[in-house]
């Protein structure tokens, strides 16, 4: 197939793709010589001992013995589709960002996953999902790395590891279970109540999605979105399904679970085969820029608050669709690198302390994960806009970069003359105040209601989706050993609502505490609720 070729910015080229085919009149080895027999050691006799100079065997056999890279620390199991955005033009009065102007296109890749199991798990267990998409877009690679969960269990990056921990297998016994069946997990989320919220929509239907075809998704942290003219706004991002959101029951997740383990993976990929292409509108829900970031009283800083969209609606921006089954997992869903700092021009980040944390983690985690630091250049990472970066070698460096070494400034390289502030196009960090403050360890006063938003969530449930809950968190629960992490997760449910606790209590057995903190007037949000959420399919 002709020498592989790369261009000096890493993308490849014509026979370097080709390379991938693995096809061919010929079978060689990796050096491209052609075998004679690749299915006999090199015997002494045909009975005789293998031959330590068998080369073939020992190419062979090492190749395969690295065959695994390590699986993702969280969201190890997922599946993939590649799609296409087009943009409504909507967005464009709040952001310059090319890809949303009116009838942009731009290639994307969905990354769906469950978050605790490991790459071998089910599908239908109860969990959060991941949704996240990456934008090929004209000006770089724009990563929306979102949960079908819009609120999170922590504030602080800095307790993402605890969260976690509690959650996984445990350290003795790496039992695989679903997040919520040990003691670990109740203790770290009633210890740490800021995760009231979340936990409680894990509880609800949503954490047992009936397909990641109707899932909505959501970012999660605020973001800043900047316009043409400079002026910013506050949103929140949402994915809207356009087959409406569903769920399983509790029962068909566990039969599914058991007859499919595939479940969720097998039905995307069906769908998609068949042509009945997924889709979901993109859709953000916009706040002023205020200095104090905060909408209706709500701090849009602490990632476990959502803003209600009765308070704030979500107006459509753009249209993805889901056409195209990845041609091999391992080089496109499991090589695919997400991560929340790949930002391009008119979309910036806000100081939400949970996301400063990922700012770091996606890439550090990616440098074991995908074994240097070199990962932007695997097919499926390569921005499609051109690169011209300053970085060099490193393990596994694929771009042959030619010429003087890359800095800047440069008079020796006779290449772009890059004077820095010159490039109007570039990202430009939105110029912030940061209040003058003194270093501390702690979280506002702000972040400090862990009950009101949990109890307009379940104030917003229909009566079945209010049994379903009563229902997980008696199941859940009932599978801790300790009492007094029951007890305490009944106490805080007794701070969300009287009846919810009791429902809990009764199916564990246990009496019902009084609430600790007084009950809050929240309105319901009926969005928040599944049911009669739907939309048209044209
Ligand atoms: C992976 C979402 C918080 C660290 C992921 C993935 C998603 C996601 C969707 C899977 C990406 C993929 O499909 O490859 C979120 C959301 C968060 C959140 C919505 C909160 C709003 C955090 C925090 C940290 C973190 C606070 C660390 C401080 C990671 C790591 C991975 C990951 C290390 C694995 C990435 C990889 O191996 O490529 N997250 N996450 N996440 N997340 Fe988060």
């Amino acid at each position: 197939s002709g020498p592989d070729t790369m261009s000096p910015t890493g993308q490849a080229t014509g026979a370097a793709q080709a390379r991938v085919a693995q096809s061919g009149a010929y079978l060689t080895d990796a050096q491209g010589t052609r075998l004679y027999d690749t299915d006999h050691s090199l015997k002494a006799g045909p009975r005789g001992p293998v031959l330590l100079q068998d080369h073939h065997l020992r190419e062979k056999v090492m190749h395969f013995d690295h065959e695994r890279i390590p699986e993702r620390v969280v969201h190890a199991r997922g599946a993939a589709a590649h799609g296409v955005f087009k943009s409504y033009g909507t967005a464009s009065a709040v952001s310059k960002a090319a890809f949303l102007a009116a009838g942009a296109e731009t290639p994307v890749f969905v990354r769906f996953s469950t978050v605790l199991g490991s790459r071998g798990s089910a599908d239908t267990v109860r969990d959060t999902r991941g949704f996240a998409t990456k934008f090929y877009t004209e000006e770089g690679v724009f990563d929306l790395v979102g949960n079908n969960i819009p609120v999170f269990f922590i504030q602080d990056a800095i307790k993402f590891p605890d969260v976690i921990h509690a959650g996984k297998p445990h350290p003795d016994r790496e039992i695989p279970q679903a997040q919520s069946a040990h003691d670990t997990f109740w203790d770290f989320v009633t210890l740490h109540t800021e995760a009231t919220h979340h936990t409680l929509w894990n509880m609800s239907d949503r954490g047992i999605p009936r397909s990641y075809r109707m899932m909505e998704g959501f970012g999660v942290h605020t973001f800043r979105l900047v316009a043409a003219d400079g002026t910013t706004t506050l949103v929140k991002f949402h994915w809207k399904p356009k087959l409406g959101v569903h769920s399983l029951v509790w029962e068909e997740a566990q039969i599914a679970g058991g007859v499919d383990p595939d479940f969720h993976r097998r039905d995307l990929a069906d769908a998609i085969e068949a042509g009945a292409y997924p889709e979901w509108e993109l859709g953000i829900q916009t706040f002023p820029d205020t200095p104090d970031q905060t909408f209706e009283g709500i701090d849009l800083l602490d990632a476990t608050n959502l803003v209600p969209e009765e308070l704030a609606p979500v107006q459509p921006i753009g249209l993805l669709t889901l056409n195209r089954n990845p041609s091999n997992y391992f080089a496109e869903t499991e090589q695919v690198a997400f991560h929340v700092g790949h930002l391009v021009p008119g979309i910036d980040i806000t100081d939400d302390p949970l996301l400063a944390g990922r700012l770091f983690s996606y890439l550090d985690t990616q440098i074991t994960r995908l074994a240097g630091p070199n990962f932007a250049q695997i097919p499926i990472n390569r921005p499609h806009s051109p690169v011209n970066d300053m970085l060099r070698d490193g393990y596994h460096q694929d771009a042959v970069h030619r010429g003087v070494a890359p800095y800047r400034p440069n008079s020796l390289d006779g290449g772009c003359p890059f004077l820095a502030g010159a490039d109007t196009g570039a990202y430009i960090e939105t110029p912030v105040r940061v209040p003058e403050a003194t270093k501390v360890r702690e979280a506002p006063e702000s972040f400090s209601d862990h009950f009101s938003q949990p109890r307009r969530f379940w104030l917003s449930m229909s009566p079945v989706e209010r049994e379903h809950i009563i229902g997980a968190y008696t199941f859940e629960l009932g599978k801790c050993y300790e009492q007094a992490v029951k007890e305490r997760a009944l106490q805080v449910l007794a701070n969300i609502d009287a009846e919810l606790c009791a429902g809990v209590a009764e199916g564990l057995g246990l009496p019902a505490p009084e609430p600790t903190v007084p009950p809050t007037e929240v309105e319901p949000s009926p969005a928040l609720s599944q049911v009669g959420q739907s939309w048209p399919t044209d």
